[in-house]
């Protein structure tokens, strides 16, 4: 991340002739430094320029440094004091030291003195930053560690394998933004997180963030991080998404529902790779790549002029669309037999049976919370069911398409009843696949075709 190696310096001394020596010492230095005479050309510099170390006289002819020192440790806390006291001046020198400086030198001093000084505050500073650094990151790593071990996608059909080999492209070009639309639920965020531990970013951060969550005024500061005392409540310098996730990823939810003021803030970031905290001066440069999700129709937000379109051309470089669950019935199968894998283990029932009459209910049903309605559908039947089956009891589903206020899609109703028709042909016809073809009216082949489809075939062997 962003650590400056060049430190910034302000002596703050009465005497011209000592400032400008010193400061002349550092001109062309790895130090950039600036020189004040008075405490009110100090603080004019303080409140314009990121300083890292003042050094400090402690006898000013107007105020008493002491004061001036206590002063700049609350409202600069990440900058460091050295110092410079007068012969014999003990007793400063120890209050010094309890208000927070760092180190101090006795007038007269060689600049070899001051250099070591600074060389060790140098090295305070830089430590100090990497902590912190490493602090910020570590909570967001935790924070994803669990969601992490979530990784598997889990599918059968062409659809989703087409998506999973989309994201391995997709982290095979870690600068390339990526935009995932599909409906809620349907794994956009998973898709995420594969692209993004897949990738030569791995390492780094993986931030998500759902803009809509956060409240307007502090959208720029959570974004672009803020120095201290720039607004109220900013009482530590804090970087923001773009920084924290320096070489990593920013995932931003439901883009859709983002303001026009932050789409153009997050335009201009995206293609300057700069970007400045709130209230302060100094640029800093960052490395992420961002993988958008939204299940709105994004073009519709165009053109209603509710979504920029340079914002969309700039995220959508690669675009993955994830297909509703009901658009792929064969994945019915192998995610509930996955999410009652996971939550028999993880609420401690073993051996657990699936009821033959639950797959085609399931399959009948049009699931419009998707992949995530299934998953809790699995998780509530496992905590509720008594014994060792899970029954169809279990799975308590919403009324059918079309009867609900939704009044879902009619490709629901004509797959839902084709579903239907089909096994009760084959259950008439005592599962003889070419009686129940002819009872439909089909060729065997096409009743063939449409019961691989709905992964009717394993349902029979089943029974
Ligand atoms: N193919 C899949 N295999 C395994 N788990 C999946 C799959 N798709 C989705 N899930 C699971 O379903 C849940 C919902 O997925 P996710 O949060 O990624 O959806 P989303 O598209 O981001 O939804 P939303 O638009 O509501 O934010 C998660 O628990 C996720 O792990
Ligand atoms: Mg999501």
């Amino acid at each position: 991340m962003t650590i400056p190696d060049k430190i910034t310096l302000l002596i703050l001394d009465d005497e011209k002739q000592f400032t400008e020596e010193l400061n002349g010492f550092f001109q062309g230095s790895e130090y950039e430094s600036f020189e004040a005479n008075t405490v009110e050309e100090g603080k004019n510099i303080l409140s314009t320029h990121t300083v890292d170390l003042l050094i400090l006289d402690v006898r000013l002819p107007e105020v008493n440094g002491l004061d001036v020192l206590k002063e700049v440790r609350v409202l600069y806390p990440a900058m460091e004091v050295i110092i410079i006291s007068a012969h014999g001046d003990m007793d400063t020198v120890i209050k010094a030291m309890r208000y927070g400086a760092f180190d101090y030198l006795r007038k007269p001093f060689r600049y070899i003195d001051i250099q070591i000084a600074i060389e060790r505050t140098q090295k305070y500073l830089q430590m100090n930053r990497k902590l912190k650094q490493m602090e910020e990151r570590n909570s967001l790593i935790s924070k994803t560690l669990e969601e992490k071990i979530d990784r598997q996608f889990i599918g059968i059909s062409h659809q989703i394998q087409e998506v999973f080999e989309q994201a391995i492209t997709a982290s095979k070009y870690p600068d390339a933004n990526v935009l995932i639309t599909g409906e809620s639920g349907t794994g956009k965020e998973n898709i995420a997180r594969i692209i993004h531990y897949s990738s030569p970013r791995k390492d780094h951060v993986f931030c998500a963030v759902n803009s809509s969550a956060i409240t307007e005024s502090l959208l720029e500061s959570e974004f672009f991080g803020h120095k201290k005392g720039s607004f109220t409540g900013a009482i530590n310098d804090k970087m923001g998404f773009f920084e924290v996730c320096h070489q990593g990823t920013l995932f931003l939810d439901e883009i859709a529902d983002m303001s026009l003021s932050l789409q153009a803030k997050i335009l201009r970031a995206t293609e300057e790779k700069v970007i400045t905290r709130v209230g302060d001066t100094n640029t800093i440069r960052t490395d992420f790549r961002i993988i958008s999700a939204t299940n709105h129709d994004i073009n519709r937000g165009v053109e209603k002029k509710k979504f920029r379109l340079d914002l969309l051309h700039r995220l959508n470089t690669l675009h993955i669309h994830i297909p509703a669950l009901r658009e792929r019935p064969e994945d019915i199968k192998p995610l509930l037999t996955h999410f009652v894998d996971i939550f028999s283990t993880r609420f401690n029932k073993p051996g657990l049976h699936i009821s033959k009459e639950v797959l085609p209910a399931l399959l009948a049903y049009d699931f419009p919370g998707n992949v995530r309605e299934l998953r809790n559908m699995a998780e509530r039947a496992i905590i509720l069911c008594k014994g060792n089956t899970l029954g169809l009891h279990d799975f308590p589903l919403r009324p059918a398409a079309g009867s609900g206020p939704h009044e879902r899609t009619r490709s629901v109703n004509l797959k839902t009843n084709e579903i239907l028709l089909i096994q009760k042909a084959l259950r008439d016809a005592g599962f003889n696949q070419q009686a129940a073809a002819d009872a439909l009216g089909l060729h065997r082949d096409a009743l063939s075709r449409k019961m691989k489809k709905y992964d009717i075939t394993n349902l029979i062997i089943a029974e």
